[in-house]
């Protein structure tokens, strides 16, 4: 087919041609921003799920949903080790911009800004030689507000006085919080405390994350009251229709079709990973000659789109570990394709649990894997073990 009509998108992300399957989650979510709205009480929503099931990509859908509601948005993505007060003043000094224009009472919104400001360029810690923030605020910085130093009463401070203003045009905030798992544990406990602060004050605010599986643990033990505050939506693999739905509507658009057989065999090699549709979608396109496109075609592609797989998608994880923790994972991809215990994995490479601990540790900080169930661990990216017991040693 004309690669220059290729519709797939493989990539960490990109939008897909079709959102397929998660037409129940975009349902929840118009019914969460609506009840914010109107005060009634509602949980902030918590996406999960391993590398690549379409968590990016739905958090940006949910995102214009609420934009497409008038709503202020903002976006941060987490990363290890860096604060969140920067990229969140940043994000909600964009999700107040939405809204000023249509916002009755300019000195109110100018009250704010000069709060956020305040809370952008406090440092904790006084951490010197880093740039000061400066957004292009032309309201003065204000004191006494949201700028103590400390996280969680800024942080909470700050979304009060945000709410109030989207409250004002009867809309909301909305925050979303891309790889929340990276968050330093002193900001997460912060993020907690601000939505049940909000929460009880009935403003509307809410904080919508995504991150791997392990994130709702990570959300308990920061503080116990997390699972009431939070709603969690697990998100996965396609199911069959919708991932053939995700193959078939961008091509028919495009006035190609797929036959049965061929999505038979999409389904085995993807097994309804949207990452994977998306490759293995891509490769097929560029390489079948006929309409409709058979099995056959699939089958020639498959060794191209795993090849591409294997270096943009599987490669470049594996890259960032070192060899003891190369070492680990390929312990772990021995043992099968699930979770696996710990003590297995010391088993096998003929260790003393303790002494791998530092190497678990830092593949968990890595996102390369995380600690499933009590004394288990799996990897984040699907198909991972495979991958890595194709690799030579
Ligand atoms: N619902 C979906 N239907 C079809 N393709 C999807 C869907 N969700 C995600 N994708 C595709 O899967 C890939 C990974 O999406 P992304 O949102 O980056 O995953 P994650 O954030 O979970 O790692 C992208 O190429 C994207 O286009
Ligand atoms: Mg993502």
């Amino acid at each position: 087919m004309d690669p220059i009509r290729n519709p797939y998108a493989p990539g960490a992300g990109q939008r897909p041609p079709e959102l397929a399957g998660r037409d129940r989650e975009l349902a929840q979510f118009d019914i969460l921003l609506e009840r914010v709205a109107r005060s009634r009480p509602e949980r902030s929503l918590v996406l999960t799920g391993l590398r690549g099931v379409g968590k990016t990509v739905l958090l940006n859908s949910m995102r214009s949903q609420a934009m497409a509601r008038l709503w202020g948005t903002g976006k941060i993505e987490a990363r290890p080790d860096q604060s969140i007060r920067r990229p969140v003043a940043a994000a909600l000094h964009m999700a107040v911009r939405e809204l000023a224009p249509r916002h009755r009472d300019p000195a109110h919104v100018d009250a704010f800004l000069g709060v956020l400001k305040a809370f952008g360029q406090r440092d904790a810690g006084g951490s010197k030689g880093t740039q000061r923030w400066q957004p292009a605020i032309d309201v003065p910085a204000s004191r006494g507000r949201a700028d103590s130093g400390d996280i969680e009463i800024d942080l909470t401070e700050l979304f009060v006085d945000a709410a109030q203003v989207a409250a004002d045009l009867g809309v909301g905030l909305a925050l979303f919080v891309d790889e929340m798992q990276d968050l330093l544990a002193a900001d997460l406990s912060a993020l907690c405390a601000s939505c049940h602060e909000l929460a009880q004050l009935g403003l509307p605010l809410i904080v919508v994350g995504a991150g791997l599986p392990h994130l709702p643990s990570l959300l308990s033990s920061s503080k116990s009251y997390s699972e009431r505050l939070f709603h969690y939506l697990r998100i996965d693999r396609l199911d069959r229709s919708a991932a053939d739905l995700a193959l078939t509507a961008p091509a028919a658009r495009e006035g190609v079709m797929f036959d049965r057989m061929a999505l038979d065999e999409m389904y085995a090699a993807a097994g309804g990973y949207p990452y994977f549709v998306q490759a293995y979608g891509k490769v097929t396109w560029d390489m079948a000659t006929a309409n409709p496109i058979g099995a056959q075609d699939v089958k020639m592609a498959a060794p191209q789109a795993e090849a591409e797989l294997a270096v943009g998608f599987f490669g470049s994880r594996y890259e960032r570990a070192t060899p003891a923790e190369r070492e680990y994972m390929r312990a772990m991809a021995d043992l099968g394709d699930g979770p696996v215990s710990t003590a297995q994995v010391a088993d096998v490479l003929g260790r003393r649990p303790s002494s791998l601990s530092p190497a678990r540790d830092t593949l968990i900080k890595k996102g390369l894997v995380y600690a499933a169930e009590r004394g288990s661990i799996a990897f984040t990216v699907p198909h991972f073990g495979h991958f890595l017991r194709s690799q030579p040693i």
